[in-house]
């Protein structure tokens, strides 16, 4: 197999969690474009239907499916339904997550309420579809890759009332590596990117305060903040056999922010 040719993913078929989203729809798109069947999975049928058709647009098969990935039952029912489809799960892709702005509270006092949001939206959002795709890839016998979205402030504090979202992302990063231990023995590798802010509605309130936005770029070395398609690549890497011996990784992908720290 040439160099080129270990990043494609044809035949492959892929859960894209969170795949009507900014993020999850680009590295579906980009899985897409590689070969790969992407299942787009997401709570709003309208966003996951969009990924889908742009996932089409590469030329390749896509499915758009409507769930809580957070829901046992619903997890489930998306791996049966892809494994009914196309017999096959290969690769999933956990891009459910976020709210990291809009619930900032004091450490102090931070409430119950929003750290069960928070961990709810950005922790059991890739536990619960994590594990319902795995033990199908078990079954399978193939191996597979899990791929997670952690964030910067995994590893990086900042003193503005994001403990939840902080510890979640830890979290994350934490359970990559102890997937990659897990379940490396049925040849399943599991890795994350870290990015820092990328350009997305998410995070486009944020952005569009200049001062915000140049105390954000102030601080990374390659001076912008990020965009999907500096996501792609990265993920590509992971989902693919360009990354067969890696395994238990997080990648950050932050313009050089934490080479600061
Ligand atoms: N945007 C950034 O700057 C940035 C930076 C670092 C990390 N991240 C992480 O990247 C991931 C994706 O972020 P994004 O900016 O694409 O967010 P997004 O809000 O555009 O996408 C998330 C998608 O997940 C869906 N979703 C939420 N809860 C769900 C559930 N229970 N079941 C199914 N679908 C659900 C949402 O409807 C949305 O379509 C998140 O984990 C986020 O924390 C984002």
């Amino acid at each position: 197999m040439s160099v080129l040719d270990s990043f494609r993913v044809d035949g492959r078929v892929a859960i894209v969690a969170g795949g009507g989203g900014a993020i999850g729809s680009a590295i579906a798109e980009a899985l897409g474009t590689a070969g790969a069947t992407p299942v787009i999975v997401g709570r709003s049928a309208e966003h996951v239907e969009a990924s889908a058709e742009r996932a089409r647009a590469t030329g390749t098969e896509a499915l758009a499916l409507t769930a809580d990935v957070t829901v046992e039952a619903e997890a489930e029912r998306v791996v049966a339904e892809t494994v009914a489809r196309f017999g096959r799960l290969d690769i999933i892709v956990n891009a459910v997550g976020g709210g990291a702005g809009k619930v900032l509270f004091d450490a102090e006092q931070y409430p119950r309420d929003a750290w069960d949001w928070i961990y709810e939206l950005n922790v059991r959002s890739a536990l619960v579809p994590t594990q319902a795709a795995v033990r199908a890839m078990i079954a399978g016998g193939r191996g597979g890759r899990v791929l997670n979205i952690s964030s910067v402030r995994a590893s990086l504090g900042i003193n503005a009332g994001y403990s939840a979202y902080v510890a979640a992302k830890g979290a994350i990063s934490s359970l990559t590596r102890q997937w990659a231990t897990e379940w490396a023995k049925h040849g399943i590798t599991v890795n994350a990117i870290a990015p820092t802010f990328v350009d997305t509605p998410q995070v486009a309130m944020l952005l569009e305060d200049p001062a915000f936005k140049a105390g954000v770029v102030n601080r990374i070395p390659l001076g912008r903040v990020g965009g999907t398609s500096d996501l792609t690549g990265p993920a590509l890497f992971f989902c693919s056999d360009a990354s067969s011996f890696v395994t238990g990784q997080i990648l950050g992908i932050d313009g050089g922010l934490t080479a600061t720290q």
